[in-house]
């Protein structure tokens, strides 16, 4: 097995292992470039949907996903993110990740991984170059950039995460009010502390972070913005371009991360198998 880190301040890229059948002392090295990394790609897989879910599960429990209807009917610990559509229906969930964050930080233990397995990934016919890259953001090196004024203002902040907050800025939920009745508001740390690594991460995002508790609504906004402003900034990013077989994970305390939609239904087809590892309650 092969692990090369990329250039940026997150990211590694993983070759020559087999994930239906890695060992131990390959899972190992595996797992700690993951932790390390905060986003890594394992090259040329192919794997069937047993087997994807047996490797999320050495990372931990599987997060089965509130969007029901966009699981897979035999195997409901995959969630599709596609934008194919039969009988004029999407078969999966099109505009997943269409503004900066992290996932689910609106339940209480956010999942500690994310698994985006791709099996169809759209490609420009005349250049031939991939579509629908996906960039993540080191909330870890975005923390370490403040001054240290900035980081003392931050200790012992807790911010509110709403997931019907984010829908509704992008416009793509309509059922607001069951989303909010269904995934009651949380409060996680503003800064949080990596479980394996110990380093502090920003944990905010402008679309599902509502305030801050015991703040004017418009200076936690304005703190809000500005700390996701700069968790995003260009010299923290990682962009991943993909290939077919390509199984990308990432650390939801480590980095944010956001889709693009350079691509359209029906000449581009972009689908992947996406599966979620449970985590901790943030501290
Ligand atoms: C996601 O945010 O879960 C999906 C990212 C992507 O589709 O590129």
């Amino acid at each position: 097995m092969n692990i090369v880190q990329t250039p940026e301040v997150i990211g590694a890229h993983v070759s020559e292992v087999d994930l239906a059948r890695v060992s131990d002392a390959d899972f190992a090295r595996i797992e700690q470039t993951f932790n390390q990394r905060g986003v890594i790609c394992i090259r040329d897989q192919r794997l069937s949907e047993a087997q994807l879910i047996a490797f999320a599960r050495r990372f931990g429990g599987i997060e089965p996903h509130f969007l029901k209807h966009y699981t897979h009917p035999d195997h409901p610990e995959i969630l599709y993110i596609s934008n194919v559509k039969k009988d004029g229906k999407d078969i999966g969930h099109a505009d997943a990740g269409s503004v900066w964050h992290t996932d689910m930080s609106y339940v209480e233990r956010p999942p500690r991984a994310t698994l985006l397995y791709a099996l169809e990934v759209p490609m420009d016919s005349e250049s031939g170059v991939a579509l629908g890259n996906t960039q993540f953001a080191s909330a870890a090196a975005a923390y370490d950039s403040l001054s240290p004024e900035t980081k003392q203002r931050l200790a012992g902040l807790r911010a509110i995460h709403q997931v019907a907050g984010r829908r509704a800025k992008t416009g793509t939920g309509q059922q607001d009010q069951a989303l909010r009745r269904d995934q009651p508001a949380v409060v996680h740390p503003v800064v949080r502390t990596h479980p394996f690594t110990k380093r502090k991460c920003l944990y905010v995002s402008k679309g599902e972070c509502e305030g801050i508790e015991g703040m004017a609504k418009d200076e936690a906004l304005a703190l809000i913005d500005q700390l996701a402003e700069r968790t995003v900034e260009e010299r923290f990013r990682y962009t991943h371009r993909w290939r077919v077989g390509d199984l990308l994970m990432w650390d939801n305390c480590a980095v944010q991360h956001l889709a693009s939609f350079d691509y359209q239904w029906p000449q581009h087809r972009r689908l992947m198998h996406r599966v979620t590892v449970g985590g901790s309650v943030p501290f």
